[in-house]
C-alpha cells in the first residue's frame, strides 16, 4: 500500500458548517488536513477528492484503479442508494472502505442501509472524523493480511 485515495461525496464539502451537532464542528479542510498527516505519518501518499455529483464520483473511482492501492469512500447520502457508484466500487479491483461520520445505523431508518456495503472491504461508521482515520487502518490490515 503506497497511495492512498480518500473521497468524499455530496454536502461533505460544508463539514463545519452543516449541521455540526451531527457532523462536527471541524471544517472540511482541517479534518483533511487530518487525514494527510495520518497517512504521512504511516509513510505514505494520500490525495483527497470531493464532489457533488455522482458521475464525478464514478469517474474518480475509475481513474483511482490505475492510480491507487486502496480508497476510503465517504460516499455521503450516495451510500443509501447510488447502485451506479456501488458498481463502479465492484468494477475495480482496489479495496475500498466505507465510512461515515456518523452513526448511520442509529438515525433515520433510510440512513441504516448501505448498498455499497457489500462491495467494500468494510464499514466504519459513527467515530466523527477518527471514521476515515480508522478507513486507512483498515485498508493496512486488508493489506498485511492478503500478504
Ligand atoms: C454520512 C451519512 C449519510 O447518511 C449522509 O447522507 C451524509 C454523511 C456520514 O458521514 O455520516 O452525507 O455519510
Amino acid at each position: 500500500m503506497k497511495k492512498i485515495l480518500v473521497m468524499h461525496g455530496p454536502n461533505l464539502n460544508l463539514l463545519g458548517e452543516r449541521e455540526p451537532g451531527i457532523y462536527g464542528n471541524d471544517s472540511y479542510d482541517s479534518v483533511n488536513n487530518e487525514i494527510v498527516e495520518y497517512v504521512a505519518s504511516k509513510g505514505l501518499k494520500c490525495d483527497v477528492f470531493q464532489s457533488n455529483h455522482e458521475g464525478a464520483l464514478i469517474d474518480k473511482l475509475h481513474e483511482a484503479r490505475k492510480i491507487y492501492d486502496g480508497i476510503v469512500l465517504n460516499a455521503g447520502a450516495y451510500t443509501h442508494y447510488s447502485y451506479a457508484i456501488r458498481d463502479a466500487i465492484a468494477a475495480i479491483k482496489i479495496p475500498v472502505v466505507e465510512v461515515h461520520l456518523s452513526d448511520i445505523h442509529a438515525r433515520e431508518g433510510f440512513r441504516a442501509n448501505s448498498v455499497i456495503e457489500e462491495v467494500c472491504i468494510k464499514q466504519i461508521s459513527g467515530f466523527g472524523k477518527k471514521s476515515y482515520l480508522l478507513g486507512i487502518d483498515a485498508l493496512l490490515d486488508f493489506e498485511e493480511n492478503r500478504n
